[in-house]
């Protein structure tokens, strides 16, 4: 953009615009509302709800509560709910079998939660790994997760979720050519409407930690498969970028609607760049880290709490997000009516 000639100091004094509330209001330039909010929820088998250490705040839900909590977003004007699951030892094994239950967690509370609010749109995570004993999110052969044996598990997966009555399909497992394969099965299953939303550029990412707690995949991706610490075969090296338009350009070749970064916070460039290059809705993911950041600070007294959520909001909005995938929904919702 050219810019035009600018006054100079006294003629311009840029303060002026930020006077009052008023001022600062009329030329504000995002604005963050709940529309903007995906409500990043786990569920669990269990009764009731069961705290998260890591994430002061989060509880894991029973199907009864996530249905409440379904009407809850109704309520406050949020217009999505991204359900995961903590699935219980006992019912993982190596190729995460239960992933593609009919009857499972996932399908009942995803069935619950549209009775309760078909109004609001739910969102599901395409991936092995709440599924699987060693916490990967694939098909493991030989040390290494498989990408094609996965794929076919993940398509098994998605297809559930969309029965089950899933309204975005949102493939978090980062292998090669799943985005298609689902958008395939999807098609031939009759299922024209069903949403992706790829989480296109995803980031082998030490901000993950507390989710793992949460959904019960904890000491498990530190075994000695791959590279153990982390999931850095399939997810993307956190020092690239340009890597990232290419992983969104296949994604939307391959039929997703809408893309996603993910973590959001450390990665706002990638989001600024994305919308750039490809005009597409595009959501980044304010994960488990960066929420137990805010709220660890806060709790500490080091940080104002709301003002920091609000503003990490903004932030994403600034970036150029359609919107934003966070644990805070309901909070921040429940702030904007305030
Ligand atoms: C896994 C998945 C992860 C998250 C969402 N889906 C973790 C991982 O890749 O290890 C992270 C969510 C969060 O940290 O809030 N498929």
């Amino acid at each position: 953009m050219s810019q035009p000639s600018l006054a100079s100091y006294p003629a311009l004094r840029l303060r002026r615009l930020r006077q009052a509330e008023w001022t600062r209001r009329l030329v504000r330039e995002s604005r963050l509302t709940p529309s903007d909010l995906i409500w990043s929820m786990v569920v669990h088998e269990g009764e009731g709800r069961v705290p998260v250490s890591s994430m002061p705040g989060i509880e894991r839900l029973s199907i009864t509560e996530a249905a409440k909590a379904a009407r809850e977003a109704k309520a406050l004007g949020i217009p999505a709910i991204a359900v995961f699951p903590h699935i219980d030892g006992a019912g993982k094994d190596a190729v995460g079998s239960q992933a593609a239950d009919p009857n499972g967690l996932i399908a009942r509370a995803v069935k619950a939660m549209k009775d309760a609010a078909p109004e609001v749109g739910i969102m599901c995570d395409v991936a092995l790994d709440p599924f699987t004993d060693h916490g990967h999110d694939g098909v493991i052969e030989a040390g290494r997760v498989i990408n094609d044996a996965t794929i076919a598990r993940l398509v098994d997966q998605g297809l559930m979720q969309a029965h089950a009555g899933c309204d975005i399909l949102a493939p978090s497992d980062m292998m090669d050519g799943r985005v298609g394969a689902l958008r395939a099965a999807l098609e031939a299953a009759g299922l024209k409407d069903t949403l992706i939303m790829s989480y296109a550029a995803k980031y082998a990412s030490a901000f993950y930690g507390p989710y793992r707690e949460a959904i019960g995949s904890g000491k498990l991706a530190t075994g000695s498969v791959d590279n153990p610490a982390d999931k850095a075969t399939y997810q993307m090296d956190p020092a690239n970028s340009d890597e990232a338009l290419r992983e969104v350009a296949l994604d939307i070749a391959e039929g997703a609607d809408m893309g996603m970064v993910k973590p959001g916070m450390p990665y706002l460039d990638i989001v600024r760049r994305v919308v750039e290059t490809f005009s597409m809705p595009t959501f980044a993911f304010q994960v488990s880290g960066e929420y137990a950041m805010i709220m660890a600070a806060a709790q500490n007294g080091w940080l104002d709490e709301e003002r920091a959520i609000l503003e990490s909001l903004t932030a994403f909005k600034r970036a150029g997000c359609a919107g934003v995938i966070t644990y805070f929904a309901p909070r921040a919702a429940r702030m904007f009516g305030e």
